[in-house]
């Protein structure tokens, strides 16, 4: 009898420890977002800021205007990592954005590119011209495709038009993997 409880109590115990809720809540959270180096003869940037919308929600938005019609486009990302101030991390990539619309190639960037697509104005081919926006962009870290170990990281985007510089934008956020 006294073994018998003692086997119910340890398989209660397993039960709740294999819960999902119990092992997974990893924490995605933007901490930063800022827009540099905005060429404003091409680009007029509204809105380049997070927004707390819950404790555990934070949402990024950018909203900006293009002067030019734009049909040509080179976007150099590259991924660091926080360790004694940012290191490059993993992946540096450069792709030409119009093409990527038109037939999205180079799988980093397409599992990043589908994560924010719904939130955006990028659901076209070129040319783009007028309203550029991200906005009410969030992310749970179950969304998050990949394993990625948890810290600090920084998401730099370059964005030219010609080879001249139209914008460079910077996604900080920390990722907290299996918390307990
Ligand atoms: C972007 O900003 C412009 C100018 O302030 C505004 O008219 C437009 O509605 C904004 N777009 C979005 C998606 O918020
Ligand atoms: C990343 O790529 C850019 C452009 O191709 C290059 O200038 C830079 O040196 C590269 N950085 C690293 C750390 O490889
Ligand atoms: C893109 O999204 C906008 C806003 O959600 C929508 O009005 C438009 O029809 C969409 N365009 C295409 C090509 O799906």
């Amino acid at each position: 009898m006294r073994a018998r409880l003692d086997f119910v109590v340890l398989l209660l115990a397993f039960l709740i420890v294999l819960q999902p809720d119990f092992i997974s809540p990893s924490r995605f959270k933007f901490t930063n977002f800022v827009c540099d180096s905005v060429d404003e003869s091409v680009l007029l940037v509204h809105t380049c800021r997070l927004k707390a919308v819950r404790r555990d929600k934070t949402t990024l938005n950018f909203n900006g205007t293009l002067l030019k019609s734009i049909n040509k486009c080179r976007v150099h990302a590259q991924i660091f990592k926080r360790a004694n101030g940012f290191k490059p991390w993993l992946y540096n990539i450069t792709i030409e954005a119009c093409r990527f619309l038109r037939k999205p190639y180079e799988a980093p960037v397409i599992l990043v590119f589908n994560l924010f697509k719904s939130f955006s104005v990028f659901n076209k081919t070129c040319p783009y011209e007028g309203s550029v926006y991200v906005m009410g962009f969030y992310l749970m870290a179950e969304q998050i495709p990949v394993p990625l170990p948890s810290g600090e990281y920084l998401i730099l985007i370059k964005w030219y038009v010609k080879d001249l510089m139209m914008i460079s934008t910077g996604i900080y956020f920390s990722f907290e993997e299996n918390l307990t």
